[in-house]
């Protein structure tokens, strides 16, 4: 399961971090890999946003050791499903794709049936790191309700 926006600094590591702890809650840690990236090198190396380190201890939601990378060809190795925070996200991921991928590529937001855009905002811009992380937090507890009915766990 790997989470991708742009910086890999407020959306994607939020979503890791919000859909990693659903997974312990129910003590499913065995059955997932979770992880997120970039789409771009901006931040490489970088710990989250402050707004997105702010929403996770607020929520009591573990968010150390999250640092910024860059997807690369092999994650569509090593995920069977990745997630994207938007269209841009997903068109750039698309010119990564190997050939012979068969990882399945989605939208987050796919999993929220009420925003008016399948795009999850980014703070970075907008500031609003509530919204964002009710939406994120919203769609990974439908994504893993529906994870578990398909897969049966
Ligand atoms: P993210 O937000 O893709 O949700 O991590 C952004 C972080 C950094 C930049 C843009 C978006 N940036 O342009 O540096």
């Amino acid at each position: 399961m790997l989470f991708v926006c742009l910086g890999n600094i407020c959306r994607s590591p939020m979503a890791e971090a919000v859909f990693s702890n659903l997974v312990t809650q129910k003590n499913l840690d065995d059955h997932f890999v979770v992880d997120s990236a970039g789409v771009s090198n901006y931040h490489i190396g970088s710990p989250p946003h402050e707004g997105t380190l702010k929403k996770l201890k607020e929520n009591n939601i573990n968010g150390s050791g999250l640092t910024a990378r860059q997807v690369e060809p092999s994650d569509f190795e090593h995920f069977d499903y990745i997630f994207a925070m938007d269209d841009d996200n997903i068109k750039a991921l698309n010119d990564l794709k190997p050939a012979e991928s068969t990882a399945s590529l989605k939208k987050l937001l796919d999993y929220v049936d009420h925003h008016d855009t399948r795009n999850v905002p980014d703070p970075y811009f907008t500031g609003d790191f509530n919204e964002t992380y009710d939406l994120v937090t919203e769609a990974c507890q439908n994504l893993l309700h529906d994870i578990r009915i398909n897969h049966d766990i």
